[in-house]
């Protein structure tokens, strides 16, 4: 019965018309949810636009039409407006043809260093490959990229016509920017390097068709987070942190850091949560428990999951085989797993408006 009311209210919304132009605000996919009870009707309009005018009109315009619909309950309509990208994000957006057959682009971030961001990030990758999708993953970490050690890769890439072949381990596409830089001496990195490495990174790297890539970012939230974060066309961050009360600080340094750039957060990871003993397998709580979750709920955003600190991981880490793949049917591959599973659909209900009328 409600569905049918939906329907008609479907059909409704259908003739409403967006100010100025001829389409209407389904086509548009303007309408985010129709819900109807015995009490309400319930209509979610999502739009981006820059024209708060334009919002307002199209709320009266759909009461309006949902007022002659015979038989329904009080429309109560909510809208969202969301601004239009920023200069800077629509620069993103024209660069965004360097990685045209890559569909999502999720960042791996943390406030700080040492909390586990690339060790999330690999097995995280190889997780979401053995789901069945096609993944990159690219070490964006100017500071220490560690995916050469994290996958025991200590040869260069192939060049051919000038692009680089990224490496195939696990199922996953790598490329660091460890492989490309010429010595271990710590390089100083300016603006412009950051950006001209990060292109080629994208843009000369034979990456093919990926459903995923995976983004290794340096820790922090510094100019070079920012630069990296407005290059890469991201569909959204994870936030890795620890469960004690500075590096939860920084977690939430993270999350403005992606506001300010419009880049959605996912979630927040709680990495090194519990202590599993190697020797009897119980766990401990060192730092306090619930931190991770805490400051989710106070940032609003998802909590993913937590990962324990077990040496077996971190002797994954050190010996180039990530513990999903050394202990392929053990617990820490169970709940990389369902973080990668919830990465996966955090990710999907990210789709913005089709399109958006500026
Ligand atoms: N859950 C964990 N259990 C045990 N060791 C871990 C865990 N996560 C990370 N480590 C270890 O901690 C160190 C820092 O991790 P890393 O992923 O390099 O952090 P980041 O990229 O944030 O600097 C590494 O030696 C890594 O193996
Ligand atoms: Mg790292």
């Amino acid at each position: 019965m409600s569905k049918e009311r939906e329907m008609e209210v479907w059909s409704a919304l259908r003739g409403v018309k967006f100010p100025g132009m001829s389409r209407d605000i389904v086509s548009f996919g303007f309408v985010d949810r129709v819900m109807v009870n015995d009490e309400t009707t319930r209509v979610d309009l999502v739009l981006t636009t820059a024209r708060p005018e334009a919002a307002a009109a199209v709320k009266e315009d759909v009461e309006r039409a949902l007022a002659v619909v015979a038989g329904l309950p009080p429309a109560e309509v909510l809208v969202k407006v969301m601004a239009p990208p920023s200069p800077a994000q629509q620069a993103v957006s024209q660069d965004a043809n360097l990685i045209p057959e890559v569909r999502h682009v999720v960042a791996v971030a943390s406030g700080k260093g040492g909390v586990g961001k690339s060790t999330v990030a690999a097995n995280l990758a190889v997780s979401m490959a053995k789901l069945g999708f096609s993944v990159g993953l690219l070490d964006a970490d100017i500071y220490g990229p560690s995916m050469p050690m994290m996958f025991g890769i200590t040869e260069r890439p192939v060049v051919e016509n000038n692009r680089m072949h990224p490496f195939d381990r696990h199922g996953v596409r790598v490329m660091s920017l460890g492989f490309i830089l010429e010595t271990d001496t710590p390089v100083i990195w300016r603006g412009p390097m950051v950006m001209k490495a990060i292109e080629q990174m994208l843009g000369d790297v034979e990456w093919g068709a990926l459903d995923y890539m995976v983004v290794d970012l340096p820790p922090g939230t510094g100019d070079a987070q920012l630069t990296i974060s407005q290059k890469v066309p991201l569909s959204g961050a994870v936030i890795v942190t620890t469960p004690q009360d500075i590096a939860l600080i920084d977690a939430r340094k993270g999350l403005a850091m992606f506001t300010k750039v419009n880049v959605p957060v996912l979630g927040i990871i709680e990495n090194m949560s519990t202590f599993v003993c190697p020797h009897c397998g119980e766990a401990t709580d060192i730092f306090k428990r619930g931190g991770g979750e805490k400051t989710a709920e106070l940032l609003g955003s998802p909590f993913l999951g937590r990962v324990p600190l077990d040496p077996a991981i971190m002797e994954g880490g050190d010996a180039g085989l990530p513990v999903v793949v050394s202990q392929s049917e053990g617990p820490h591959a169970a709940s990389f797993k369902s973080l990668a599973e919830r990465v996966v659909s955090e990710t999907a209900k990210q789709q913005p408006p089709k399109l958006s009328i500026f």
